[in-house]
């Protein structure tokens, strides 16, 4: 029978018998029976003297924390069962066929989609904020020119820090403003990095233009036609948030100990790069330059499983199901392919897919269509994670805020599998 005990603010779903469902709730304390013989006695009374020592004996890790409930968000839900993704409400293909990443980020941190009015307000307020202390544009300018985008992008976010007047302020006000200007800064530090590192000028947003078609601009210079920023804009609406992910809840766990903002999203950046996370998508590009043909992917993937290697950018640990993301930016990647002329990138991509499934069972994350949409954008592999973690930020930033607003610091417990009781002699004794 399932049951639910709370352990040192994680919700744990245990699995306990019928006879320790009698005994009462899970967290009660464990009290020794009435009238027990002298033996018993002497047992229970070590019981009560390690109580804290066997409670933990008798709980069982959850490795990865799998299916584990850390807390309560209104921000968003993933049901991995119907592949469904709401954010504040709403299902994730009703926000991509009626709002903009702008509008999306404004949903999250306000619970409601904006007006128009609201809208250009909050535009107007991001791109004023899209600049960066002269420090760190030349923090950028002195990181080796091999460093990887991930790297200098949470390196500078830690360093806006030591810049901002506000970083140590927690009020609601000042947590606003902060969000508003670590988003837009966050997208200033990936674009004026790719600039400065191909010693291109650093361009300047433009209000008139949306989220989205401002961030390729200022990437890659050229203005954006409107189907590639109908793409970006998706593909950013995609990554913004995903409940209680590795890296979000990394965020969490730094705010929940009263960090500052930018030491949380500092948390999440180093979370997301990893390749099982958010830096799968540069990875998962690499099967297409090993690849000479279509007619190539069976045996190609056959033997990276018998090897024992992932596929990256396929698999999920909550989607049983399809990915719903991967579903949405599929038919955007397959137009920009056919217009970059890449028909062939977008027919191999179909094949791998095929082929994973039928072997494995398993479809396509967000990670592998957002390669290849990236890639068909121009943008270079190497900053594919740092534009997921540009989207993602804002989904940071509101559960950085909500885990304030309702704080009790995140520090489960372990199952300690060590030794106990042993002798500490003096070094001179030891062999
Ligand atoms: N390629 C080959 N086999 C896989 C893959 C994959 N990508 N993913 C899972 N499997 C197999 C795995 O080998 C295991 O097979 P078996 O039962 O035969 O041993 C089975 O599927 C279950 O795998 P698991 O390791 O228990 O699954 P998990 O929930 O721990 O892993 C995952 C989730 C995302 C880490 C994993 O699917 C993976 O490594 N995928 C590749 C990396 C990737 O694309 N990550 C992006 C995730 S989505 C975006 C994000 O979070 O940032």
């Amino acid at each position: 029978m399932m049951t639910a005990g709370i352990a040192c603010g994680l919700f744990i779903l245990e699995e306990v018998s019928p006879t320790a469902m009698t005994d009462g709730p899970q967290n009660a304390e464990v009290h020794p029976p009435e009238e027990a013989p002298p033996e018993q006695k002497a047992n229970t009374r070590r019981t009560m003297s390690r109580k804290t020592e066997s409670t933990i004996e008798r709980e069982t890790a959850v490795r990865g924390l799998e299916n584990v409930v850390a807390g309560d968000t209104r921000i968003c839900t993933v049901d991995g069962g119907s592949g469904s993704l709401i954010y504040c409400g709403y299902e994730i293909r009703e926000l991509a066929a009626q709002a903009s990443f702008g509008e999306a980020v404004y949903l999250l941190w306000h619970g409601e989609l904006p007006t128009e009015a609201e809208l250009d307000t909050f535009r107007a307020r991001l791109v004023g904020e899209m600049r960066l202390p002269s420090q760190v544009i030349e923090m950028i300018k002195l990181s080796p020119p091999s460093a990887h985008p991930m790297d200098l992008l949470r390196t500078a976010v830690s360093a806006l820090a030591m810049y901002d007047p506000e970083a140590e302020d927690r009020s609601s006000e000042a947590c606003e403003r902060k969000a508003v200007r670590l988003l837009a800064q966050t997208i200033t530090i990936v674009a004026d990095m790719h600039r400065v590192r191909h010693r291109l000028p650093v361009l300047s947003a433009d209000l008139d233009m949306s989220f989205g078609a401002n961030f390729l601009y200022m990437l890659r210079g050229k203005l954006p036609t409107e189907e590639e920023i109908a793409a970006f804009e998706l593909l950013l609406m995609l990554h913004l948030e995903h409940g209680f992910n590795a890296s979000t809840f990394a965020a969490r766990v730094t705010a929940s100990t009263l960090s500052n903002m930018h030491a949380a999203l500092t948390s999440g950046l180093g979370t997301l790069k990893g390749r099982l996370h958010g830096g799968a998508n540069e990875r998962a590009l690499n099967i297409f330059s090993k690849v000479d043909g279509i007619e190539e992917i069976e045996d190609y993937i056959d033997g990276m499983l018998n090897e024992g290697k992932r596929v990256m950018g396929f698999g999920h640990r909550v989607y049983k199901v399809e990915d719903p993301r991967a579903r949405l930016l599929r038919s955007h990647s397959q137009t920009l392919c056919a217009r970059a002329d890449m028909a062939e990138l977008s027919a191999i991509a179909t094949r791998v897919e095929q082929v994973v499934l039928d072997r494995k069972g398993i479809y396509p994350n967000v990670d592998f269509y957002s390669a290849i949409v990236q890639h068909a954008l121009g943008i270079p592999k190497s900053y594919f994670t740092a534009i997921f973690a540009c989207a993602r930020t804002a989904g940071w930033l509101a559960h950085i805020r909500e885990q304030y607003a309702d704080n009790r610091l995140i520090r489960p417990t372990s199952n300690y599998t060590g030794p106990i009781g042993k002798t500490a002699r003096p070094i001179e004794e030891r062999s």
